[in-house]
């Protein structure tokens, strides 16, 4: 079967403070994902601004950098068919009090900036996200 993809998910910081990081790999076995590979780090915020530099430009840059560097973090190659679409639907939309019932932000998501995770968006920046932190 072709379509086999991979794409990057972070449990981000307010997720993994609650220790909900083997709930939320449920979450992906049970939707059939596979994991690939999976880390837990703390990143600096000089490597924030450089996994979010498309963002530089928003208001929220400064705060979303110094977020994800706050504290440690936990991120995973996930690979299924579609993984990259299919992952954004798990996720739900960006704001938890959007997003749609049963999706990870509307079950873990605090607010717009602590919304627990993060998914890439296009099979090419899976790509360029899976490099940043597992190339070797
Ligand atoms: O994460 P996603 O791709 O859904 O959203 P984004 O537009 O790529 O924004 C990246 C992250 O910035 C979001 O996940 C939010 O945590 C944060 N953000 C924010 O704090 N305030 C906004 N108005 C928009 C995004
Ligand atoms: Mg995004």
């Amino acid at each position: 079967m072709s379509n086999i993809e991979r794409t990057l998910s972070i449990v981000k910081p307010d997720a993994v403070e609650r220790n909900l990081q083997e709930e939320i790999k449920k979450n992906f076995i049970e939707n059939g994902f596979s994991i690939i590979n999976e880390k837990k780090i703390q990143i600096s915020k000089s490597e924030a601004e450089e996994f979010y530099k498309v963002h530089q430009s928003k208001p929220f840059y400064g705060e979303l950098c110094n977020y994800l560097s706050s504290g440690p973090i936990v991120v995973m190659i996930l690979e299924k068919q579609n993984a990259v679409i299919d992952n954004r639907k798990l996720m739900g939309a960006t704001d938890p009090s959007k997003a749609d019932e049963g999706t990870l932000r509307k079950k873990y998501g605090i607010s717009i900036d602590k919304n627990s995770v993060h998914g890439s968006d296009s099979v090419e920046n899976a790509k360029i996200e899976i490099d940043f932190f597992f190339s070797s």
